[in-house]
């Protein structure tokens, strides 16, 4: 598949069926991340895989945000917790708990700004895409109880986590992308050729 098509095919599943991920998909998703460009080839992403049902229930407790109404409906659609809890997991049975290690990482020398985000973030790119071209489903998780998290999954005080990446087989009735339809804007509202419109080039 050209690269392009896989870019297409990837889309933001928020539904999951409770099909496992195969272990051979996992290397391979594991696999695309770590060939990741990192600034000076630090690598200093450390990614958690989250699958057994000890640590994906610790995921429900530091997932609990309702910032939106709609995905703490579909939450609960396919979250069995009886606990009153609001709840955005979607009911996947894989997640990447993606972080980057600040002692391994390139700093700006003028800037002094550390790669790490922007090299985790690369990373968590390639896992998501490498998903996508092995037909499974995805959500780019930005929005959890960070203390949370680090406590429950013992996160080494030097790591920073980023993101999280659910993984899955979408479950058969998942609605695609709520934020603008998944629409992307014209090419010329975001790339500009040899100069910033409306500024005179120096
Ligand atoms: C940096 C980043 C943070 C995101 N955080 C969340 C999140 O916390 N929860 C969520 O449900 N979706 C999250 N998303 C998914 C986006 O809403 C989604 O990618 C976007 O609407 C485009 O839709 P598409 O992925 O279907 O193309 C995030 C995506 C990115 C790239």
């Amino acid at each position: 598949m050209d690269f392009i098509d896989i870019s297409k095919k990837r889309q933001t599943v928020r539904k999951f069926s409770n099909e496992p991920v195969e272990p051979e998909k996992l290397e391979k998703i594991l696999e695309a991340g770590r060939w990741a460009p990192t600034a000076v080839n630090g690598q200093p992403q450390r990614i958690l895989v989250l699958d057994n049902p000890e640590n994906l229930m610790k995921v429900k407790q530091f997932c609990s945000f309702g910032y939106d109404q709609k995905y703490v409906d579909l939450a609960h659609e396919c979250d069995d917790s009886k606990n009153g809890k609001i709840n955005l997991y979607y009911g996947a049975p894989l997640v990447l708990f993606v972080c980057y290690d600040q002692d391994a990482c390139w700093r700006h020398p003028q800037t002094g700004e550390s790669s790490g985000a922007t090299d985790a973030t690369i990373v968590a790119t390639h896992l998501m895409l490498e998903a996508a071209s092995l037909n499974l489903g995805s959500v780019w998780i930005s929005y959890f109880d960070e203390t949370k998290a680090r406590e429950l999954l013992n996160i080494p005080k030097q790591w920073q986590p980023v993101c999280m990446l659910y993984i899955g087989y979408p479950a058969a009735d998942f609605v695609p992308n709520t934020h603008l339809g998944g629409k992307r804007l014209p090419i010329g509202k975001t790339c500009f050729y040899n100069g910033v419109p409306g500024q005179h080039n120096s």
